[in-house]
């Protein structure tokens, strides 16, 4: 495996391959549902993480959300990072926050989308990635869109599996 760059120090945590053990979504305006998701942050010696996400139907290998990525720390010693986020229903996302301790939260600083993209448009999105235990690592991630003010979309317990 490459180096781990120094600056990704306060990253390390979320280095590897998880696959979600448990995985749900809802919104107001939808039906609940339940999704299965696997997630790859790498490095391959930049100061930065690669970001890869597939989330797929859990009755069967049927693809669905789609994100890719980048994950930047601002410079080594500093806790700032910024997510650069294209999702595969034609929105890109900038998000920036801050890492502490095993905690990294995350809000969008601008969206971008398609001409053509579905609506409703997606005004903001807010994550936080976290820790729980060892090996295991949770997400929280909140939208806002032309229709509805920010309110919880996902909720996934992942597992490290690589
Ligand atoms: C619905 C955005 C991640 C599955 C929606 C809607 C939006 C949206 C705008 C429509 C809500 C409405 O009609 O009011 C996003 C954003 C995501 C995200 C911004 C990530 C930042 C995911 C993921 C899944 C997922 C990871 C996993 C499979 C769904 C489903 C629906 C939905 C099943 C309802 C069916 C539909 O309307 O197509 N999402 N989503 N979403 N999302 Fe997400």
């Amino acid at each position: 495996k490459p180096q781990i760059h120094e600056a990704l120090k306060p990253l390390s945590f979320l280095i590897g391959k998880w696959k979600s053990i448990s995985a749900k979504g809802a919104y107001p305006t939808i039906n609940p549902f339940t999704y299965c998701e696997e997630v790859t942050f790498s490095s391959i010696g930049q100061p930065l993480l690669n970001y890869n996400s597939i989330a797929y139907n859990p009755n069967g290998p049927k693809p669905m959300h789609l994100e890719s990525g980048f994950l930047r720390i601002k410079a080594a010693g500093t806790n700032e990072v910024a997510f650069m986020v294209a999702h595969n229903f034609g929105l890109t996302s900038l998000e920036e926050g801050t890492v502490k301790g095993n905690e990294i939260c995350l809000k969008s600083v601008q969206i971008a989308r398609m001409t053509f993209a579905k609506d409703p448009a997606v005004i903001g999105i807010e994550r936080c990635y976290s820790l729980i235990e060892e090996g295991k690592l949770q997400l929280i991630l909140s939208m806002e869109t032309e229709n509805i003010g920010l309110t919880e979309h996902l909720r996934v317990v992942y597992e490290k599996i690589d």
